[in-house]
């Protein structure tokens, strides 16, 4: 059975990817509202992988005879000044992220919680892959700039993402 402690403390990570998933369904929104539909499914399929984190944190507590205790998610922004300044504010949303599963496994190693600490081993492979695919996004805009054939380029590239279970096949990053 999980302590207390880490329950509340995994229950925190699962508003941290239900806001992550809130972000990005923004960030669809928003980037449908200037006709970047590429750009908008991949944001709507990252929605879906923040979802799939959020279950399978809600599934392993269940599994360790814990309480799930679904909180307030904040609202989030609306909209971005560029395709850039969108996927750089995902980027340090990701890094954000990365340092809150870094906190929950020093957490478990504390409260000597080795199931949770195996657990997380996973979500500290799947940060790296995280970060790597929208830092990925942000070099290609860097490179292509605000405007141009470039950004429809990477447009109809992102378009092609599909959701696919994190782990199950290499498109899902
Ligand atoms: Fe659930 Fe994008 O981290």
């Amino acid at each position: 059975m999980i302590n207390k402690k880490m329950e509340e403390a995994l229950n925190g990570q699962i508003r941290e990817e239900l806001y992550s998933a809130y972000l990005y369904l923004s960030m669809s929104a928003w980037f449908e509202t200037i006709n970047l539909k590429g750009f908008a499914n991949w944001m709507k399929v990252q929605t879906q992988e923040e979802l799939f984190h959020a279950t399978k944190i809600f599934d392993f507590l269940n599994e360790r005879q814990g309480t799930v205790k679904l909180q307030q998610i904040d609202e989030p922004p609306d909209k971005w000044d560029s395709p850039l300044a969108a996927f750089e504010s995902a980027y340090k949303h990701e890094q954000h992220i990365t340092g809150c599963i870094n906190d929950l496994v020093y957490e478990a190693i504390e409260e000597k919680d080795r199931a949770t600490q195996v657990f997380l081993d996973w979500f500290v492979n799947e940060q790296v892959e995280e970060e790597a695919s929208v830092d990925e996004i942000v070099q290609q805009l860097k490179l292509v700039g605000e405007k141009g054939q470039g950004i429809f380029m990477i447009n109809r590239e992102l378009g092609t993402r599909t959701f696919v279970p994190p782990g199950q096949s290499e498109q899902s990053t």
